[in-house]
């Protein structure tokens, strides 16, 4: 079986913040390929270059060096005009602030992207039709975001990254607001959207459920991509829901009595700091720490 074409390929990318000795190398080297309908998951401690990356890949920032194509489109080969018609067309952005805009309505921020694609918002308004429906929205078509839930405020901005039909999209810790069963929503939406329109999707997250979901796992540290075996986790449990979260790319901590409490959403962290005692139940492996 032959190879499907990347959709998305990118080589040796190198992006530096700053000069001299204060220079910070965010993205050092990085070459990769993505096929088309793969969900790409990429991993890595706090500051190791992830949300770089995808900015690069997502044309949202220019890299120092290197190259990056999508469908076969060289970055570099176009001007700032075509650059953007190739953003509005073939990718799709998902933030962990959602950035929806608030004077706008649901459908209106689902439709906002259209503007800029063939056939405008009149050819898209079938396909808002069927987001608002599949991302179960409809009844909420003219809520205002500000009135949303948290699951619902990212269930918007992925019917907004799709409006176009892109052949990509990236999320950047899309779930990292959201408490667990609306980060597991979100998680099982970017799955259907890879496998059943084919859409690649390059997911940046510490959640750990995506091990289950993922075609690949990337490793970012220090800029760079490494080998990292699965069974190189650290995991330790979260104390508010339970859920396993691995050590090494967690972001969330709480210091308490000494010890170093690891939280998988800023929704677990917020309830631990209310009320800490509340969870940690002393047992013979100690707090936060039991076997998995
Ligand atoms: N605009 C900028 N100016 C200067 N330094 C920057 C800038 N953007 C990022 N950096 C630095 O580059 C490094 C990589 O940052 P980046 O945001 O890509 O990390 P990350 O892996 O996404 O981290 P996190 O998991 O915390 O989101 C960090 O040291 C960061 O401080
Ligand atoms: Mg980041």
């Amino acid at each position: 079986m032959t190879t499907p074409n990347p959709v998305l390929q990118a080589e040796h990318l190198v992006k530096t913040f700053g000069t001299g000795h204060t220079a910070v190398h965010a993205v050092n080297d990085v070459s990769l390929k993505v096929i088309p309908g793969e969900l790409v998951v990429i991993k890595g401690p706090s500051g190791s270059g992830k949300t770089t990356l995808v900015s690069m890949l997502g044309a949202l920032l220019s890299p120092d060096s290197g190259s990056i194509s999508i469908d076969g489109a060289k970055f570099t080969e176009l001007n700032d005009v075509e650059l953007a018609a190739l953003r509005a067309r073939k990718i799709g952005f998902i933030f962990q602030s959602f950035n929806l805009l608030e004077a706008l309505s649901v459908e209106e921020n689902i439709l906002f992207p259209a503007h800029l694609s063939p056939g405008g918002t009149r050819a898209a308004q079938s396909r808002a039709d069927a987001l608002l429906k599949k991302l179960n929205l409809e009844h909420r078509r003219d809520a205002s975001p500000k009135t949303l839930s948290g699951g619902e405020k990212q269930r918007v901005a992925i019917a907004r990254a799709l409006i176009n039909q892109p052949q990509l999209i990236f999320a950047d810790e899309p779930t990292g607001n959201l408490d667990s069963q609306s980060g597991q929503e979100v998680m099982m939406i970017l799955h259907d959207v890879a496998r059943d329109q084919g859409c690649s999707v390059v997911l940046v997250t510490h959640d750990p459920r995506v091990e289950d979901i993922a075609d690949r796992i990337l490793w970012l540290e220090d800029g760079a991509l490494r080998d990292r075996k699965s069974e190189q986790h650290s995991w330790v449990k979260d104390p508010v829901c339970g859920m396993r979260v691995d050590e090494w790319t967690a972001t969330l901590f709480a210091e308490h009595q000494g010890e170093r409490q690891v939280f998988c959403s800023q929704r677990c962290l917020e309830k631990f700091e209310a009320n800490p005692d509340l969870y940690l139940i002393p047992d013979t492996e100690g707090p936060g720490k039991s076997a998995l």
